[in-house]
Order: C-alpha cells, then structure tokens, then sequence
C-alpha cells in the first residue's frame, strides 16, 4: 500500500521550524480555520502532523501516522493516535467536527477517508478542509521546488473537493480562503468568505454530515 507519511518521519523537524520563520502566514490560516470552527465544540484533527494547528485552535486529538511527526504534537500537548483517516479507531458518532489541514493532498484513498470521518462525525457534525488549492500560485510554485514532500502530493481544486464530499455524502458547503498571490510572510491576512476559487493559495470547505 501507498503511504504517503513515511516522507514525513525524514522531515519532521524542518517542516516544523518552517512555521518560525514563516509565523504570519501560519496566523493567517490559523484565524481562517478558527472561524469554520468557532460554532463546533469537540474536534479531532486527522493528520495531525506537529500538532502546530491542534494546539493553536485547541483541538486536543489527532491521530498521525507519522512516529516523528506524532512526537513533536505530543511535545505540544496534544493526545496523538497512531492511525490512517482511512481507518480510524473511533466509535461511529464520536465528533462535532474533524478537521484536515494540509492532509487531503496526501491520503491514501481519499474516498474511504471521507467515509470514515463522516462516520465517526455526530448527527450534523462538520468537516473542515484546509488545503493548497490545485490551481493556486502556491500550488505551482511547490511543484516547481521539486520539494521531498510535494512531489508526492496528489493537489485537488476546491470543485473536485466538493464534488467528492458530495459524494460522500456531505451537504450544506462554506468556503473560506486566505493569501493571495501576493501574500508575504509580514502581514497577516484578514480571512475572506466566499469561495475565491483558485485565486486564493489557502482554502477552507466546511460540510455538513447529511
Ligand atoms: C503536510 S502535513 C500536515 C500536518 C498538519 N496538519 C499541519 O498542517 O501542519 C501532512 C500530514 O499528513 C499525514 N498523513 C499522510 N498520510 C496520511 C494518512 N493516510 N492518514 C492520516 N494522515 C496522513 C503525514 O504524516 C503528515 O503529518
């Protein structure tokens, strides 16, 4: 089987301090994400990575499969599971909300993902994506970096994204979006509602379980 989190124990550290020295860029995604979340109460994220994003919105949970990613989030404080999104160990109904930063690109199967967390997702339970928009300037400018990480990423536009929650079975879309192409580490971005297809480098799509 593909998996897409053994690069990730090679680069824990480096892709941890990245967010030091890109810190505003960071602010900007974090108060993006704080308002898709703000109304839901208890979360988990999936592919936790360094826990950077859990401890800054206060999500206690995560699960990871990377063992020296898992570390620096337990360094954080955050509760980490050694697990796959495409099989969570997790009763059915057990989260307001799960959220996935930067992961999606990465899954193994991204339909089964989608089905697991819609199945430990509560009754009107959100899902919430952050990611790299597959027709972003960012987006471009990772695959030209020919980056370790990057080069196994598989990047989806927000449309395939919907479509594929559709699918899953999720309903009720929300898009946020922030850093425009001329985003620069120095200021942080006041996040945008709406969906800005494309033209923004960090977008959020919040679902609703059917
Ligand atoms: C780019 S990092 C993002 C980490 C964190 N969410 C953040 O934004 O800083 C992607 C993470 O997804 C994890 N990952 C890769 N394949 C996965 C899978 N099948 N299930 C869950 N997580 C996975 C990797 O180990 C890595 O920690």
């Amino acid at each position: 089987m593909k998996d897409n989190s053994k690069i990730f124990d090679t680069v824990a550290t480096d892709y941890d301090n990245w967010f030091d020295r890109n810190e505003n860029i960071f602010r900007s995604e974090v108060s993006a994400l704080k308002i898709a979340i703000s109304p839901h109460k208890n979360g988990i994220e999936i592919g936790t990575g360094t826990g950077r994003f859990a401890k800054a919105l206060k999500i206690t949970i995560g699960i990871e499969p990377s063992e020296n990613m898992a570390k620096l989030a337990q360094n954080r404080g955050i509760n980490v599971v050694k697990a796959y999104a495409e099989n969570l160990p997790f009763h059915n109904s057990s989260f307001d909300f799960v959220l996935f930063v930067t992961t999606v690109c990465f899954l193994n199967n991204i339909e089964k993902s989608f089905s697991e967390a819609k199945r430990i997702l509560k009754p009107n339970g959100a899902i919430i994506i952050g990611f790299i928009d597959k027709n972003s300037s960012l987006c471009k400018e990772y695959k030209k970096s020919k980056s370790k990480i990057f080069e196994k990423a598989k990047f989806y536009s927000a449309e395939e994204l919907t479509q594929l929650l559709i699918k899953s079975g999720f309903s009720d879309f929300t898009y946020l979006n922030t850093l425009n192409d001329t985003y620069k580490n120095e200021e942080i971005r006041e996040p945008k509602v709406g969906k800005g297809l494309g033209k923004r480098n960090f977008i959020i799509i919040k679902a609703i379980k059917n």
